[in-house]
């Protein structure tokens, strides 16, 4: 099935709560929220008592990225708060396996994310430790960019390796998504779309049902 991630990165931070009834109510099944530690990335974002203030309040699917070096010393912290599913990136973790292990030990999925320049054959080892690979489809660590082009072959590169491994692996992807490009990453093998701008700037609601129309018609088998 394909889903829908709405990121909370473009969001009314102020009115948090209320943005996220409108995605909710609007049918998004995920919410995607963006962590940034100034270091993996420049930008500072999120934190703990955020997604924990937000899980009390909705039941979706919270999809966490974390874009921090070293995840592993958060890992436990984000399954307590309320974190379904923790996507790590390949880039910042020393211990790569570990880090999947102990997010799964915490009954939680895993996810990795790659950079548009790390090489999506990186993953390959990876493919029976992870429920999710994030393609990020811009240079993580801000909303509102523009889809790189590159990224279309890529997803079809991750697609064709999880076919090939006979591998159950959700391809989610992130950065500078919409209405008009949406279709093109679902046909190259995306089955979760993360959207920012997309959904939140202008009518919310309107914007999700048009995202869930096309991420319908696009559906395989
Ligand atoms: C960027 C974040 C994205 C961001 C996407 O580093 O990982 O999740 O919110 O925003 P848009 O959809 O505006 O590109
Ligand atoms: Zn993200």
């Amino acid at each position: 099935m394909n889903i829908l991630s709405p990121s909370i990165l473009a969001a009314d931070c102020a009115r948090l709560g209320e943005e996220i009834k409108l995605v909710e109510e609007a049918g998004a099944q995920y919410l995607h929220i963006d962590v940034m530690d100034g270091m993996f990335v420049p930008s500072l974002s999120f934190g703990l008592c955020v997604i924990s203030s937000l899980r009390k309040v909705t039941d979706m699917v919270f999809d966490v990225h974390l874009m921090v070096e070293e995840p592993i010393r958060y890992v436990a912290d984000f399954a307590k708060s309320g974190a379904d599913i923790i996507t790590v990136h390949l880039e910042a973790c020393s211990d790569v396996e570990e880090t999947l292990d102990w997010v799964h030990s915490l009954g939680r999925k895993a996810g990795i994310s790659l950079k548009p320049s790390t090489p999506i054959q990186a993953i390959e080892k990876y493919l029976d430790k992870i429920d999710l690979l994030l393609v990020m489809t811009v240079e993580p660590g801000f909303g509102g960019q523009k889809y790189l082009p590159a990224s279309t072959a890529r997803i079809r590169e991750a697609r064709r390796l999880i076919q090939e491994k006979h591998a159950d692996v959700d391809i989610e992807v992130d950065g500078g998504i919409t209405r008009d490009n949406v279709n093109v990453v679902l046909e190259a093998g995306a089955n979760v779309i993360v959207a920012g701008s997309a959904i939140f700037n202008g009518n919310r609601t309107d914007n999700v049902k048009a995202m869930l129309e096309t991420l319908k018609s696009c559906e395989k088998g």
